[in-house]
């Protein structure tokens, strides 16, 4: 038997036992389910060797430090460990009206339950299979619609009954223009009308209001997400998800960018330093601002760089929620108006930023 102290808690373990079992047990969260994919199930303990996972994701910083992933470790010897554990889990207060807040992405799909405020997002696989995506559904239509009816309406309705409540009375739906052709059933190549898609029920999903939020590309409104996230104006906020957005705020327009299909391997440290570098140049050093999935990484990689880099607790989904407020709409319209996106991979400063 070995002993674990998590936290200052003494725990008795077997020879062999995987460290996940007990730290799970405990109250720890292992964001990809402890497979490894994320770099995030991260704990202090120098007493632990750091494995190839850990060089993986981890900074030689870090893992001098003493930062190891939990995931794959296993329990031979006495250790200590230091980690963040969840609070107990909430109870469950009823909600008799209720929204959704859905934003469709090329993995993953994020559905929240919205009362008085967000109460809960569930994230889950997005069944279309992106490589092939437009040759399948050209060839058969409503398996790939149905899919992602299904997909949405099915978590929609586990997220009513375990809230009490019977349906949507607005669904919000976030996604690329692709995605909103698909769930309406409709074919690629025609136009798709976001003025004529509010309230129309064609999307089969359960409620009988829908409310499309204006976007470009996954870009989803400037000033609604710095309001919803406090940022000041002249500073650049990341949100480090699978498309990795770029949006810089400044006082009248706002630059946007994107790095679609984001890996996080080496070569993505060195764009995100170029990207970093590229809406610095010319204006004040900003202030960076982090949210989403995978900003502990985007801060590693950023950390060599002169500028402060603060990370936000909210992520997309919860933006999304802000975004149900009517006040808000006529404003996101503007604001997308008064968004530039830029091309990274065609401009000559963010080039000259990634082969310096
Ligand atoms: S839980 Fe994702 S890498 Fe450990």
């Amino acid at each position: 038997m070995h002993n674990v102290i998590i936290n200052g808690k003494k725990i008795s373990a077997q020879d062999g036992c995987p460290l996940k079992e007990i730290l799970e047990k405990n109250g720890f969260n292992f964001p990809c389910g402890g497979t490894g994919k994320c770099g995030r199930c991260r704990i202090t303990s120098p007493d632990l060797a750091p494995t190839a996972l850990d060089e993986r994701f981890l900074s030689p910083r870090l893992l001098s430090e003493g930062v190891r992933l939990a995931c794959d470790k296993v329990v031979t010897s006495s250790l200590t460990v230091s980690c963040e554990l969840s609070a107990p889990a909430k109870p469950i207060t009823p909600i008799k009206e209720c929204s959704l807040a859905v934003s469709i992405g090329d993995e993953e799909i994020d559905v929240g339950i919205v009362g008085e405020e967000l109460c809960e997002t569930v994230t889950l696989k997005n069944p279309l299979f992106l490589p092939t995506l437009a040759e399948d559904y050209e060839k058969n239509p409503s398996s790939a619609t149905n899919a992602l009816r299904a997909a949405i309406g099915k978590t929609g309705v586990e997220l009513f009954e375990k809230y009490g409540a019977a349906k949507a009375s607005v669904i919000a739906l976030a996604a690329k223009e692709v995605y909103l052709k698909i769930l309406a059933g409709q074919k690629l190549s025609e136009t798709f009308d976001y003025e004529c898609s509010s309230g129309r029920e064609t999307f089969g999903l359960p409620t009988e209001s829908l409310y499309i939020l204006p976007g470009k590309g996954d870009f989803i409104g400037g000033e609604i997400f710095a309001e919803s996230v406090n940022l000041k104006e002249r500073s650049l906020l990341i949100d480090c998800e699978k498309t990795a957005t770029f949006l810089h705020i400044d006082e009248k327009d706002n630059l946007a960018a994107f790095f679609w299909n984001c890996d996080y391997s080496d070569v993505a440290a060195e764009c995100f330093r170029a990207a970093v570098k590229f809406f610095a140049e010319d204006k004040p050093a900003p202030c960076v601002y982090l949210c989403g999935r995978y900003a502990d990484k985007v801060e590693d990689y950023l950390s060599e760089l002169p500028f402060p880099v603060i990370q936000l607790e909210k992520s997309l989904s919860s933006v999304v929620s802000a975004l149900l407020s009517f006040r808000q709409r006529s404003k996101l319209s503007r604001e997308c108006n008064a968004t530039t996106v830029v091309r990274l991979y065609d401009n000559e400063t963010f080039q000259k930023f990634l082969t310096e």
